[in-house]
């Protein structure tokens, strides 16, 4: 079994998915499905969390998507999801949403969606997870505006 250290990096734990959207994936207007997104949303978030905590994790909550504009059928979908944050067994994790049309290489920022992870243990019971380590000025500066987030959501 894989030792998990006491302290992680930001950088460790950079989860992202890709994805073709496909016919079947649109809504009535021909664009991509808000719950196909938030499905990849969720995923991206799991990965990162996974990764962080080195174990099994759960979605506690998805608190905010702001979507900004519409993904057509057509585009490649990316989600990227970091961990910006930590508590003793949660995880505050941002998502970033890009979509490109691949017949041009045109990318657009899409939406951002906030999501908090929780791990938990063989039972099922929240377990502690690594403290988190900001390296960079950008880091440093993402993990100050999620502890802001963070200290608001829980007042
Ligand atoms: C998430 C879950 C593990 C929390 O368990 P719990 O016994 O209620 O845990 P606690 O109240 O002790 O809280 C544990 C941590 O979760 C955080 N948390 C719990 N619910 C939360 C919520 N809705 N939003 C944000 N954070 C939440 C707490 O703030 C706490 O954080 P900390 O340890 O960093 O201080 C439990 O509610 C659960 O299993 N939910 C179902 C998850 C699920 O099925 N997700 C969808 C599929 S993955």
């Amino acid at each position: 079994m894989a030792i998990i250290p006491e302290v992680r990096p930001m950088s460790y734990s950079r989860g992202e998915i890709t994805t073709f959207v496909m016919p079947h994936m649109q809504n009535v207007l021909g664009d991509l499905f808000g719950g196909h997104l938030m499905a990849l949303v969720d995923q991206a978030a799991a990965v990162a969390a996974i990764r962080h905590c080195g174990g099994r994790a759960v979605t506690a909550a998805i608190d905010r998507v702001d979507f900004k504009a519409r993904i057509p059928v057509g585009s490649l979908v990316t989600c990227i999801a970091t961990v910006d944050c930590v508590g003793n067994s949660s995880m505050d994790i941002t998502v970033e949403v890009t979509a490109e049309d691949p017949s041009t290489g045109e990318k657009r920022h899409t939406h951002t969606a906030h999501a908090v992870f929780v791990a938990i243990d063989e039972h099922g019971k929240p377990k502690r997870v690594p403290r988190l380590r900001a390296d960079t000025p950008e880091e440093r500066e993402r993990m100050a505006r999620a502890e802001a987030h963070r200290a608001r959501m829980r007042q």
